[in-house]
């Protein structure tokens, strides 16, 4: 055996999305100006009022561990703001956790549920990191090919196709990286009813529940009659509130569950850590004013940037119904995404991601993200526009 590392972690892939920021950014460092498209960082910086709570937590010596459910105050917050929102009981002593991002909720509440072997169904094209971490638990993640001719559109037929007796979880995340889709109501329940008829679990990634449009409310799965017993809710302030580097998340779920997934946290991280949950806090006490006004300007961007692609001769487009990333189908020179990423990346300069990194599914499609400036996506556009001529 020997001084080897373990075949587990060898045989994952490491994320691409964060290769293709690092490269970007290693190119800006050499003087190159690189338009990063690739990364999913919001360019708000965190709203003011959220920086000072955090600020005031550090220089009140708020600065030990907590509570490794996460500090109680927050809990209930988490816990009325389903109840606001969704019109759900959550016990915040005993069904919810507060993590150190939604990447660690989805890291530990998967670690209680997937034993070796146990097969995970994914809507593809999926999110980078639900295939690593399914693997880096030993599951089997199994691809429930979406179709990108139907607009990703999810039935009861197509999920059905792929479960087998090992199935024991599908992950749902809507409003979707990377398609922008956020599921129907029909879509949601045909979900729900594979997952009580083949008595699954089901992990919902609802990181981005407040970016919305055209009048759209988010409505969770758990929400869906008889689904809290079974659903794992995945959530954090990422997203929402602009605070990817404060690494906030949290998680909701049936009792029993929440029990077993808290010891992994113990070990993992202990707890959350204590002044971003203070920050975490005043976010959810905030309002709704913060998130409207940089909801407003995602969109200002979609609809323009969303014209200014499907202009692009071979370039198809739909308008992002969630979420803050288009997803258009590329045909250029019969070039498949990883190349064609490479190619805008050394040619005109613009990082993206390709397609195939979020599953066969999304092989023909390259990622590209709207949480950067208006006038720095037209510039990005236009690169793209010369470069696929
Ligand atoms: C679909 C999805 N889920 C979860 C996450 C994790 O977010 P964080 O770990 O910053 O909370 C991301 C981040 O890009 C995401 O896109």
């Amino acid at each position: 055996m020997g001084k080897s590392c373990s075949s587990i972690v060898h045989a994952v892939q490491g994320s691409s999305t964060v290769a293709i920021s690092d490269r970007a950014r290693q190119l800006q460092q050499e003087g190159v100006n690189v338009i990063n498209l690739g990364s999913g960082d919001p360019d708000f910086v965190t709203p003011q009022y959220i920086r000072d709570a955090g600020i005031k937590a550090i220089q009140d010596g708020f600065t030990h561990y907590v509570d490794s459910k996460g500090i109680p105050q927050l809990r209930k917050a988490i816990a009325e703001k389903y109840h606001r929102e969704q019109g759900m009981s959550y016990d915040p002593n005993k069904e919810i956790i507060v993590t150190a991002s939604g990447k660690v909720a989805l890291y530990i509440s998967l670690s209680a549920i997937v034993d070796p072997g146990d097969e995970v169904l994914l809507l593809e094209p999926a999110w980078v990191s639900y295939r690593p971490i399914v693997q880096l638990l030993q599951g089997v993640p199994v691809g429930v090919t979406l179709h990108v001719a139907d607009n990703f559109l999810v039935t009861d037929e197509i999920i059905e196709k792929h479960v087998t007796k090992k199935t024991k979880a599908i992950i749902v995340n809507s409003p979707s990286n990377p398609t922008g889709r956020v599921l129907s109501e029909k879509e949601l329940a045909s979900i729900a009813n594979i997952a009580k008829k083949y008595d699954l679990w089901v992990l919902t990634d609802d990181i981005y529940e407040k970016i919305v449009y055209d009048g759209r409310i988010h409505k969770t799965l758990a929400a869906l009659p008889d689904m809290k017993e079974r659903t794992i809710v995945v959530n954090g302030m990422s997203k929402a509130y602009a605070m990817t580097g404060w690494r906030l998340g949290y998680l909701a779920g049936p009792a029993e569950l929440v029990r077993e997934i808290l010891k992994v946290q113990q070990h993992l991280v202990t707890c959350a850590a204590s002044f971003t949950q203070i920050a975490g806090l005043a976010a959810l006490a905030g309002g709704p004013q913060g998130i409207n006004n940089m909801v407003a300007e995602y969109d200002r961007r979609r609809q323009l940037i969303t014209t200014a692609l499907n202009e692009i001769p071979g370039v198809t487009c739909p308008l992002p119904e969630g979420a803050f990333y288009f997803f258009p189908r590329v045909d250029y020179k019969d070039m498949n995404s990883m190349d064609l990423a490479k190619y805008l990346l050394d040619s005109a300069h613009v990082a993206v991601t390709p397609g195939i990194a979020f599953g066969d599914a999304g092989e023909g499609c390259i990622r590209l993200t709207y949480a950067i400036s208006l006038e720095n996506l037209q510039e990005a556009v236009q690169r793209i526009a010369k470069a696929l001529k």
